[in-house]
């Protein structure tokens, strides 16, 4: 019988720790199924010398499209909040837990609706993250929202409760050691009640200068 094929990213992985050249090898990887229905992968943005490296769930709608991160809604959003924290965009480098789009198309010529990426495709998607936080080596990881931080920390990790906390890495296979901050999800801000955005954003705000507090604290 053949084996069933392992979902991880790992072969599809180079050796390399040049953004650009992984970027480039990400467009082959079949590492879960995810790549089937999406348009491209979207890789990770920004600097490799960034001292802050921001850390999603998996592209939306337009990311998928434009195969650049953080370029919708919630990228828009996040940017306003990096502005508002004090923090230069050219200072961080963002990124996905996932790297290609999940959704459900309801009917033909829809919308098509996000879906939240599981255990198996965030597992399968890893190894990609983890060449990113080789090569830019940040001192600040900030993981925005459960899939993020579960990614990292584990699948019991419960965000609610840790932040503005100072957290690290549990032992990875990696020699670098940034200290973690976790955050919600910029998108979570846009889709929660509109009487409670202000507040929402306000906090992700201060997560954020909370997190460049312990980059200039090193
Ligand atoms: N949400 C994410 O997590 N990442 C993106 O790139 C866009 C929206
Ligand atoms: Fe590979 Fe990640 Fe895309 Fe799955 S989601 S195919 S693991 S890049």
């Amino acid at each position: 019988m053949p084996a069933r094929p392992a979902h991880t990213a790992a072969e599809f992985v180079p050796e390399t720790r040049e953004l650009d050249a992984l970027a480039d090898a990400a467009h082959g990887c079949k590492g879960c199924d995810l790549y089937l229905d999406a348009t491209q992968v979207v890789f990770g943005g920004g600097s490799s010398s960034a001292d802050m490296m921001l850390v999603g769930e998996q592209p939306g709608d337009q990311e998928d499209k434009t195969g650049r991160p953080f370029v919708g809604p919630a990228g828009k959003l996040l940017d306003k909040a990096l502005v508002q924290a004090g923090i230069d965009r050219e200072r961080v480098y963002v990124t996905n837990a996932v790297k290609h789009f999940k959704f459900t198309l309801p009917e033909r010529g829809k919308r098509r609706i996000h879906k939240t990426p599981g255990r198996t495709e965030v597992v399968a998607c890893r190894p990609w993250l983890l060449a990113e936080l080789d090569a830019v080596r940040p001192e600040v990881l900030v993981l925005m929202g459960a899939t993020a931080a579960q990614s990292l920390l584990g699948s019991k990790f419960r965000l609610t409760a840790h932040r503005g906390e100072a957290l690290e890495l549990p032992a990875i296979e990696l020699d670098v050691a940034p200290d973690v901050a976790v955050t919600v999800h910029p998108s979570s801000v846009l889709r929660g009640p509109p009487e409670d955005r202000e507040k929402a954003f306000d906090a992700l705000v201060s997560d954020l200068r909370f997190a460049d507090g312990l980059r200039a604290r090193r």
